[in-house]
């Protein structure tokens, strides 16, 4: 009898512990966001259409690396077949769990535009396992939807929830989390919050992304004081980026002579994000150090970075070298030479983490990752510090020797960017941080 009750709890146990699976539902059993954001939550929703939330499948970049290289590349190759439905289990969670593989383009203006809409987040009620990450999100979607707050007014449309899972960064996790086919975890937005400062102090992603204001949650409802914004602002909003990192240079001595040698050490504080810096899409994005001098005659010396001789070190170095040979899969190449790897100038700091593809080569394509280089990126609230060796030569200019120490930033490797005909706004540079200093040349 009584191991009847623990077999019965058991099975009670599993079952509410598997994600939602492919084809478990169909589009019409979620709310548009339209619907949602019409005449209620009119603010939250204008929010909502700024933020790359709205954009996941839309997006131009997402459009040209989910239909020119995964679904191509998952049709040829067995080992990564399954990103061909799994991409959208983030990006548009309603076309996955409708089984629509692969949804229409985004031209077709199909339901799978509404990427991760309102009704997606609003009817996860927790994720099955330990670990939240690849979409492992158990969603019920209906007449209930999930909020950390109950609220004094009830809503005509429909019922609320307290689920206070919502408020957690665990919540994040089920897509900012992945796991590649191989097993590497190429994203780890959420797992890198988990081991930073941030976490041990209560501080969740929402806090940083969604952050609180004094407003109403629905145009008919009650005004809070900690009405949380439907903001999401991240790589795509520069001056979420800009600031990320604190860059202070200093040389080693004021004064000195042609011939004569001055070291310079910069300091780069990561003071904003709660996770590391670049997170996310690491695969694709590009932070580095650019340090420059100038002579009181105006000539530029560009000094590359001291090496500090860690193993990998030669992938956080701006190198002329090619890579992402692995787009040629996709791309009916076989023999593809690559494209630049870095696209920024030669002996510049980058501070990244290679992605490899099974063949050992680096690789932007994060489904075909198997295994990782160095992971040198500027973790929350950690200070990397970087030497710069300049041999002053004969023939400098008398008088005051200006440096500079710039971090910039790229969504996308310039040279894939421009080889995959991205629109150049996912290349842009942004400054992220500099600084200045000097010393004097005398003869
Ligand atoms: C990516 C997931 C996500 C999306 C998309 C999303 N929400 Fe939310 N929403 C949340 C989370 C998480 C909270 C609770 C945050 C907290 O308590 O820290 C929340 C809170 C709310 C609240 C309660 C706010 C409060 O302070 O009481 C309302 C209402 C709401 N969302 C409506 C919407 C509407 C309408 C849309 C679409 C326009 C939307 N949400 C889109 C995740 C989402
Ligand atoms: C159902 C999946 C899902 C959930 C849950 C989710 N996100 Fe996202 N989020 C995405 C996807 C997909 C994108 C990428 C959009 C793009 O660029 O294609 C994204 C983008 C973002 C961005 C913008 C990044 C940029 O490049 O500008 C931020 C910030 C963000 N999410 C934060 C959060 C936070 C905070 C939570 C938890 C409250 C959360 N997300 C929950 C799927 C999700
Ligand atoms: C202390 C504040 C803070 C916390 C906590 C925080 N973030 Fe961020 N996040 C930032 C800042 C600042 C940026 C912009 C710089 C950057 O792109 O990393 C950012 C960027 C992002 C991006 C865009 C990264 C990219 O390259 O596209 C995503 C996605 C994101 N955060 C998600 C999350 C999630 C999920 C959590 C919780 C697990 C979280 N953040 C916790 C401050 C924070
Ligand atoms: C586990 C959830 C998840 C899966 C699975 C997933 N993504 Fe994403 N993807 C995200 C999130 C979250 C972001 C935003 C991270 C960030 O801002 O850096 C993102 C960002 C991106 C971006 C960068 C968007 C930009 O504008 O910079 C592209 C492109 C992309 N994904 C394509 C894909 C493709 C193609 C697949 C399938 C091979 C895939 N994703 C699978 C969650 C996922």
């Amino acid at each position: 009898m009584n191991k009847l009750i623990v077999l019965l709890l058991f099975t009670i146990v599993c079952y509410s512990q598997t994600a939602s699976q492919l084809g478990d539902f169909k589009y019409e059993d979620f709310e548009t966001p339209q619907y949602c954001g019409t005449s209620c939550h009119t603010d939250f929703y204008q929010q909502w259409k700024q933020a790359m939330m709205s954009q996941a499948y839309t997006h131009h970049w997402d459009e040209i690396e989910y239909f020119k290289l995964a679904v191509p590349h998952a049709e040829k190759d067995k080992n990564v077949e399954e990103v061909k439905a799994g991409c959208n289990g983030c990006h548009s969670p309603i076309a996955y769990l409708a089984g629509d593989v692969p949804p229409p383009l985004p031209s077709a203006n199909s339901r799978a535009n509404e990427s991760v809409s309102c009704d997606v987040c609003h009817t996860i009620t927790g994720f099955a396992g330990d670990t939240p990450y690849n979409f492992n999100y158990i969603m019920k979607p209906g007449k209930v939807k999930n909020s950390t707050r109950k609220g004094e007014i009830q809503s005509p449309a429909h019922e609320i929830v307290k689920n206070e899972f919502l408020g957690t960064g665990d919540f994040c996790g089920i897509c900012h989390n992945e796991k590649s086919p191989y097993g590497a975890w190429v994203k780890s937005t959420h797992l890198e919050w988990k081991e930073g400062p941030y976490y041990e102090q209560g501080v969740q992603c929402q806090d940083c992304h969604m952050t609180k204001g004094e407003m109403k949650s629905a145009s008919m409802g009650a005004t809070y004081k900690d009405t949380k914004l439907h903001l999401f602002h991240g790589a795509h909003d520069d001056w979420k980026v800009k600031g990320t990192i604190e860059v202070r240079i200093h040389p080693d001595i004021r004064e000195v002579e042609p011939g004569e040698v001055v070291k310079l050490t910069a300091a780069l504080f990561n003071q904003k994000t709660g996770h590391k810096f670049p997170t996310g899409s690491v695969e694709d994005r590009i932070v580095w150090l650019h340090v420059e001098a100038k002579d009181s005659n105006g000539k530029i010396y560009h000094l590359p970075v001291d090496k500090k001789g860690f193993d990998g070190e030669e992938y956080t170095i701006a190198a002329d070298v090619l890579a992402y040979q692995d787009m040629g899969i996709a791309l009916d190449d076989p023999n593809f030479k690559g494209v630049q790897r870095d696209a920024v100038p030669v002996g510049d700091r980058i501070f990244r983490k290679p992605y490899f593809d099974p063949q050992g080569r680096m690789t932007i394509q994060q489904w075909n990752t198997k295994s990782f280089g160095v992971d040198y990126r500027i973790g929350p609230k950690e200070t990397k510090l970087e030497t710069f060796t300049f041999n002053l030569p004969f023939d400098i200019a008398e008088g005051k020797v200006e440096v500079t120490a710039a971090v910039y930033y790229q969504k996308l490797i310039t040279s894939v960017g421009e080889f995959l005909e991205v629109p150049k706004d996912e290349m842009e540079t942004i400054k992220v941080g500099e600084h200045k200093t000097e010393f004097t040349v005398f003869y």
